[in-house]
């Protein structure tokens, strides 16, 4: 069934079912008047009762305050959380499941880490505005144009030079091991530092809008480093599916439907300043289908601006290509003098970088047909063939009648030659080169069980240093190798669930060393569990487990039960050998493997204050 009648239906369902006048009266006294009941709105601050139930319509008004909707809506509002967590609520009460979608199952599942991010955040902007450190940075920022509403707007913070993140996580009880995953923490023998020292630091988030990233520019005279730093891929950061202000900009793209594309993201924060609020950029990477699938649903109109230096042009064209694929409108914008928007507002003014941006637009087909007419001599017949044969190109991409007349009536009186002969060459070009429009379908779930993000489009991020390129490039033999270490995680988990001894067995040999967080906190649990028990009971240990633990553990149940317990140490040596398989990125993993231990010792110690409080108590 398709999905959305699938969900209208459940909808519909659990508004007809639900008795409307005593769920609300759960939360607010209602009176009858009349065929209705009334009550004080907890919408507003509401002194004599303007909201109104109708039971026969099955909805709330207020009078006063103008809320109103079902008794889902008012669930959802009342207790602040989403339409369908009130939906789940709701129907859990009337004995109807609202199952949970595989993106909030990744939204729990990830949790801890947008809680982390979240913290650090709060923190970097925090340590901009108040540090007395912060003067520097703050001068910089206005120097550049940024001032306190701009730093406040996209949540602009600064991280200090030593190791406040890592402290100020560690207080809130997280685990190193969760702050490396997320890329705040780095570990240096068998110290931890924070990965952004002494860099102003702006927030990225998702298509959601969850802080799930970070980049950082350095600021500090004579500072050599590069110039900016990103987080580097992560469980929740993946740079090909993000782009800098896409969820703010969401309403503003629809409304102007049109959205500007552009490199960086200071320049993002220049057109925003200069009242062009749709515009977005991907983070230092070359375009993904991914992220035009994203923006193709609010809008077919994209301006693309970016830089004019020979790097920013060719990035252009790579553009023009994928978004013509995709049946985008696409226009340019060429900042004059090579320079990207950023330099202009500088130079001119936010007045002009808006009637440049706004103004200043040509049709993707103008672009590249003026950019090749210039480096090409007519005179010249290889020259002129070439050029013939560009403009081709990129009106067999175009695939429009209109583009297509009105660019052959330039180019004939350009070559001077006849129109049909030049027709006769396009068409024979044409049938010579068919373009694929086969975009590739939205790749954002993953699929969380093996958690192996491959990319189906590799992007190159100039940036990134060599080594993990070639991690990349080899990331497609690994996931093969990965899987076969996760089977054996899994055949473990079996055999803990199973039996005690094995649990123990398993623990004291293997440690901390999971491929998988999650295969990780089940046999936690699992320990946990067998403190006070010598067998598992399925409900009660069930009970324990995420939604998405539960899910994993009865796959495991199901598809391991042939799993020979003779086996188990061959499996804990294979889990355990996966760091050295790993040996490209052996320096991080030698991190991880120092940060297990003291994991390890944190969590003894975690264990020792439990025990000294109980015994107070
Ligand atoms: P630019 O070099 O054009 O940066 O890189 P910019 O926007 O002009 O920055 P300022 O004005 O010098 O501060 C464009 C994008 O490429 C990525 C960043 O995402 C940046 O926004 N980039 C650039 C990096 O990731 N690392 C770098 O060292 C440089
Ligand atoms: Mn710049």
């Amino acid at each position: 069934m398709n999905n959305n009648i699938y969900n209208n239906n459940l909808k519909n369902e659990i508004i007809s079912k639900a008795d409307i006048v005593s769920i609300i009266s759960s939360y607010v006294k209602l009176e009858k008047k009349g065929a209705n009941y009334i009550g004080l709105c907890p919408f507003h601050d509401d002194k004599n009762p303007s909201m109104s139930v109708s039971p026969t319509k099955r909805v709330f008004k207020c009078f006063s305050c103008n809320t109103g909707g079902d008794v889902i809506t008012f669930v959802s509002k009342f207790k602040n959380i989403s339409y369908r967590d009130a939906m789940r609520e709701i129907g859990a009460s009337l004995g109807i499941n609202v199952a949970v979608t595989k993106k909030e199952l990744e939204m729990q599942k990830n949790k801890k880490y947008y809680d982390i991010m979240n913290d650090a955040s709060t923190f970097y902007s925090f340590f901009l505005n108040h540090a007395d450190d912060a003067k520097n940075a703050r001068n910089y920022l206005h120097e550049r144009g940024l001032n306190d509403d701009i730093i406040k707007r996209f949540n602009i913070g600064l991280s200090s030079d030593n190791d406040e993140i890592y402290k100020l996580l560690l207080s809130k009880n997280y685990l190193p091991l969760d702050m490396m995953q997320v890329g705040l923490v780095t570990s240096f023998g068998s110290n931890y530092k924070d990965y952004f020292r002494n860099r102003i630091i702006f927030p990225i988030t998702d298509l959601d809008g969850n802080i799930c990233g970070f980049s950082g520019r350095r600021y500090l005279v004579g500072d050599e480093s590069s110039k900016y730093m990103n987080t580097s891929e992560t469980i929740i950061f993946k740079k090909g599916q993000i782009l800098y202000n896409y969820h703010d900009a969401i309403p503003k793209i629809k409304g102007e439907n049109r959205v500007f594309l552009f490199e960086g993201f200071m320049d993002v924060i220049a057109a925003c300043r200069a009242s062009v609020e749709n515009s977005i950029a991907s983070m230092g990477t070359a375009l993904t289908f991914d992220q035009i699938n994203a923006f193709k649903r609010l809008t077919k109109n994209v301006t693309v601006c970016y830089d004019s230096d020979e790097a920013g042009i060719n990035a252009t064209l790579r553009a023009i290509e994928m978004l013509a694929k995709s049946e985008m409108e696409i226009n340019c914008v060429t900042i004059p003098d090579g320079k990207d928007s950023d330099e202009f507002i500088k130079k001119n003014g936010e007045k002009a970088l808006n009637d440049y941006l706004l103004n200043h637009q040509v049709s993707a087909m103008d672009f590249v047909y003026d950019l090749y007419l210039k480096n090409t001599n007519l005179n010249d017949l290889a020259s002129a063939e070439n050029f013939k044969n560009i403009v081709f190109k990129y009106l067999n991409l175009f695939n429009s009648n209109l583009i297509q007349e009105r660019f052959l009536n330039k180019l004939k009186d350009q070559l001077n030659i006849s129109y049909d002969a030049l027709f006769d060459d396009y068409q024979l070009f044409k049938s010579n080169h068919q373009v694929d429009k086969q975009v590739p379908l939205k790749n954002q779930n993953y699929n969380q069980n093996d958690n192996l993000n491959v990319e189906e489009f590799p992007s190159f991020d100039p940036y990134e240093n060599q080594d993990q390129q070639l991690y990349k490039q080899q990331s497609n033999i690994a996931s093969y190798e990965k899987k076969a270490y996760i089977k054996s995680e899994r055949k473990l988990i079996y055999a803990a669930y199973m039996d005690k001894v094995n649990c123990l067995e398993i623990d004291s040999k293997l440690k901390y060393a999971y491929v998988l967080d999650e295969n990780r906190n089940i046999l936690y649990k699992m320990l946990e569990y067998y403190q006070s028990r010598e067998k598992i009971i399925e409900e009660e240990f069930n009970k324990l487990l995420t939604e998405e633990e539960l899910l994993t553990l009865k796959d495991i149940l199901k598809k391991e039960k042939s799993f020979d317990f003779d086996y188990i140490e061959d499996c804990i040596k294979k889990v355990k050998d996966y760091p050295i398989f790993k040996g490209i990125e052996s320096e991080k993993n030698n991190g991880q493997k120092r940060s297990l231990e003291d994991l390890d010792d944190l969590i003894t110690k975690k264990k020792k204050i439990t025990i000294k409080k109980t015994k107070r108590s």
